[in-house]
């Protein structure tokens, strides 16, 4: 068990408020308990993430396709995925103080961990969220906040197959909100009751699911190495028999060593043919492939690769967060975030605000802006604006000082070097761009 850090958790949340990454949702009305919301740096770098994501699982590859679902689906699609019969919790309420605890999170399931109240006999708690399609609240009208992205990509495998003319093996990737009723959401955006998955759908041929497992595991676990995660806080955890989900055969969690203990990142299972066969069962339409090589024809296996938007980004904050005590016995803090998902890819500084150094400033900020989000700042000690790049992300600053003027050069000041080398004004943006792309890991 790692040795816990709480003081940790509580500045990168100071953090993410100071510097606009992330808000409590309607904190002017006292804040909705596990609801967030992504301030200007939190949504780019939650762009970023979803855009390495899907850069690595569709663009990069040709056997994995996109598709956007919507979130409310038939309510039939609940029963045949097994959810509405299998998605819950076990659940006790304290009957003294009336709190509500998940069974398996108790040490003693028989007092309240906060006042040692009395608690009731544990019961199963479904986990979604229903809510009625339509003017009125009756039962023919529930549906559901779908729990998971997957069964979107089920209920349209045949049309994805046929559309995008696609072989086994193929995947489908989505990304998009879902929705769980959770007991005991908490640490920050680690777990909340709206949150965003990235998920793959891979479609084998049944016997070939094992070595496709295999694939995936490893290309999933590099995913994270490759965007600088520290490989010594990261490892891979097989479940036990009795922690699988209702339709898997296998599963494996990518975990992160988070100040609050080993936790899940992400999950790949195995899930069978089991999804696939509920719904062909439960619509009666054949969802069996037709393998025109063979000739054969049969229900895919799948393996599903499955991460969290929230938590991935949550881990990137964890991993890059950094304080250091300068020589004057200040403490300085760093994000160093991979220059691919950092929020604000470069600051434009003039040294000072005059003698023309905000022009030419100026300009160079705007022609950096057509290629990748940046900032421009001219207020305060340079020093201080350094600092606060640092702790944004940040990881170029660009400073125009006394020698532009004579040689249109600029300084480039490197976030985690001590390297500030001078660039012609016009070769910034090159330069830039190409240390973003051939960045190796987070630190620059
Ligand atoms: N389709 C399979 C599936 O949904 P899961 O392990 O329940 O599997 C996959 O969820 C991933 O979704 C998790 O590894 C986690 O990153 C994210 N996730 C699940 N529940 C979450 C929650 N309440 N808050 C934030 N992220 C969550």
């Amino acid at each position: 068990m790692a040795k816990k850090q709480p003081d940790v958790m509580e500045k990168i949340v100071s953090l993410c408020k100071r510097r606009g990454f992330i808000f409590q949702s309607s904190e002017i009305y006292g804040g909705l308990n596990s609801c967030w919301d992504y301030g200007p740096l939190g949504s780019e770098l939650k762009r970023n993430v979803k855009e390495a994501w899907w850069s690595a699982v569709v663009r990069d590859r040709e056997d994995v396709v996109g598709i956007d679902c919507s979130i409310l689906m038939h309510p039939r699609v609940w029963e045949a995925s097994g959810h509405l019969q299998s998605f819950t919790d076990p659940l006790v309420d304290c009957k003294e103080c009336k709190r509500r605890f998940r069974t398996d999170d108790l040490e003693d399931d028989r007092h309240c961990p906060e006042c040692g109240g009395e608690l009731t006999e544990s019961r199963q708690f479904n986990l979604m969220f229903k809510t009625f399609m339509g003017p009125v609240e009756e039962a023919a009208a529930v549906c559901y906040l779908r729990p998971e992205t997957a069964q979107g990509i089920f209920a349209n495998f045949e049309n994805v197959a046929t559309t995008a003319r696609l072989k086994v093996p193929f995947g489908i990737a989505q990304i998009g909100k879902s929705f769980r009723n959770e007991i005991t959401p908490g640490n920050f955006i680690f777990r909340t009751r709206e949150f965003e998955q990235m998920e793959i759908e891979y479609f084998v041929k049944p016997g070939s699911d094992d070595e496709w497992y295999e694939h995936w595991k490893q290309a999933r676990w590099q995913w994270y190495l490759d965007l600088g995660i520290n490989p010594n806080k990261l490892r891979l955890r097989d479940h036990a028999e009795d922690e699988l989900a209702h339709y898997a055969k296998a599963c494996v969690d990518v975990e992160y060593e988070f100040p609050f203990g080993w936790s899940e990142l992400e999950g790949v299972a195995n899930r069978t043919d089991y999804d696939l066969r509920q719904h062909q069962e439960h619509s009666g339409r054949n969802l069996e492939y037709f393998d025109d090589g063979t000739r054969e024809r049969f229900i895919p296996y799948v393996i599903e690769p499955s991460a969290g938007v929230d938590r991935s980004l949550l881990t990137f904050l964890v991993d890059a967060f950094e304080e250091v005590e300068s020589d004057g016995g200040k403490t300085e803090r760093f994000l160093r975030l991979h220059p691919r998902l950092a929020p604000i890819k470069a600051a434009v500084f003039p040294l000072v605000r005059k003698d023309g150094m905000p022009e030419v400033a100026k300009e160079i900020f705007h022609d950096l802006k057509k290629r990748f989000n940046c900032f421009y700042d001219e207020r305060g000690a340079v020093g201080r604006r350094y600092r606060r790049q640092d702790e944004a992300g940040t990881p170029f600053c660009v400073t125009v000082d006394g020698q532009t003027l004579d040689d249109r050069t600029v300084t480039v000041r490197y976030r985690d070097g001590r390297e500030q080398p001078r660039v012609a004004v016009p070769e910034v943006g090159p330069f830039i761009a190409e240390q973003i792309a051939n960045a190796k890991s987070n630190v620059v």
